[in-house]
C-alpha cells in the first residue's frame, strides 16, 4: 500500500499501478476509521482494479470550531486497517495541498440543504462539496463510494456530480452498525462508556418507528421518536424528520409517492450523532 501526502506523489502512484483502461474507485474519509469505512473499501475493491482512500479532516465543512478541534485522529491505526483491507493508495494531504488557495466557491443545492443537517449546520454541505469536488479533481476516480449513514450528504453529492457533469459514478453503500444497533461513527469514540450505552436507544427507536409506521401517521411517528429519545436523560434530539428520499422535503402522508426516510440528529453529551432508517 502506497501512502501519498502530495498531489504529485498521488498522481505518480496511481500512474504506476493503474493499467490503461482499468477502473479506479475512491473512498473519501476523514480518518478515525471503523468497520463502516472499511465496508466502503471492500465494496470499492470488488468493483475496481485500483482502490484509493483519502484521509483528510476538511476544515471547511466544520461549522463548529470545537467539533473540528475534538475530531478524533489516529493515523497509524487507520493505515493499519487500510493495509489489512487491501487498499492500494492512501492520500493523506495537508490543508495547503487540498486548498492551495482558499476555496470561495458557493454551491447551489436547491432545497436539498434547507432541511435537516443543512438547516442545523449552516455551511457544512458547501464545505463538503468543496472538498469532494477538489478531491475528485485530484484523484480522478471512475467511481466514488459514500455511506448511506450520511444520507443527505449522498443526495447532495449526487446532485453536484450531475449538475457539474463530473465524470464520476457515485455509489451508495449500506449503513454498518454495532451489535447493539448504533450506527458506526468516528464520533462514537468520543462518547463516555455511559453515553455509549444510552446511544443505542437512537437506532432502537428508529427501528421501532419503522415497525409502527403502518398504523401511525408521519406526525405521530415524529412525536414518538422525539419523545422516546428525549425520555433518556443522556439524549437530546436536535431534529427528527421523515422526508422524501429524493427531494428531502418533509412527508405529510404515507400516501405521497416516492420512498421515505427518517433522519435523526441527537446530542449525546458533547457529541452529535446522526442516523436514519428507511420507511419504504
Ligand atoms: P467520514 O465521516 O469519515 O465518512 C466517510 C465515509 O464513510 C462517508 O461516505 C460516510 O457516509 C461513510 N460512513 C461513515 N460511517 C458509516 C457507517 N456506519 N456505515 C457506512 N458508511 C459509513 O463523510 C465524511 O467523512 C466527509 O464528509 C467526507 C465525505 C470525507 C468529505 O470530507
Amino acid at each position: 500500500m502506497k501512502v501519498a501526502e502530495t498531489v504529485s506523489q498521488l498522481r505518480q502512484f496511481i500512474h504506476s499501478i493503474k493499467n490503461p483502461g482499468s477502473k479506479s474507485g475512491f473512498v473519501p474519509t476523514m480518518g478515525a476509521l471503523h468497520a463502516g469505512h472499511i465496508s466502503l473499501v471492500n465494496i470499492c475493491k470488488r468493483e475496481n482494479e485500483v482502490t484509493i482512500v483519502s484521509i483528510f479532516v476538511n476544515p471547511n465543512q466544520f461549522n463548529d470550531k470545537k467539533d473540528l478541534e475534538n475530531y478524533p485522529c489516529m493515523p497509524e491505526k487507520d493505515l493499519q486497517l487500510l493495509e489489512e483491507a487491501g487498499c492500494d493508495v492512501v492520500f493523506m494531504p495537508g490543508v495547503r495541498e487540498v486548498y492551495p488557495e482558499p476555496d470561495t466557491r458557493v454551491f447551489d443545492f436547491g432545497s436539498l440543504d434547507t432541511v435537516m443537517e443543512g438547516r442545523h449546520r449552516p455551511g457544512h454541505f458547501n464545505g463538503v462539496a468543496q472538498v469532494v469536488t477538489r478531491l475528485f479533481e485530484i484523484v480522478q476516480p471512475d467511481r466514488a463510494y459514500f455511506g448511506l449513514k450520511d444520507f443527505q450528504q449522498l443526495a447532495i453529492l449526487k446532485k453536484v456530480t450531475k449538475d457539474f457533469g463530473l465524470p464520476v459514478e457515485i455509489v451508495s453503500c449500506p449503513i454498518v452498525r454495532e451489535p447493539d444497533g448504533l450506527a458506526m461513527s468516528s464520533r462514537n469514540t468520543l462518547l463516555t462508556p455511559d453515553e455509549r450505552l444510552h446511544a443505542a436507544r437512537i437506532s432502537a427507536t428508529l427501528f421501532q418507528a419503522r415497525d409502527l409506521a403502518g398504523s401511525h401517521t408521519p406526525d405521530e411517528i415524529r412525536k414518538f421518536v422525539t419523545d422516546r429519545i428525549n425520555e433518556d436523560p443522556f439524549l437530546q434530539t436536535e431534529y427528527f424528520e421523515i422526508a422524501d428520499d429524493t427531494t428531502l422535503q418533509p412527508v405529510k402522508s404515507w400516501n405521497e409517492p416516492g420512498r421515505k426516510i427518517g433522519c435523526v440528529a441527537v446530542r449525546v453529551g458533547k457529541v452529535r450523532l446522526i442516523d436514519n432508517v428507511n420507511f419504504s
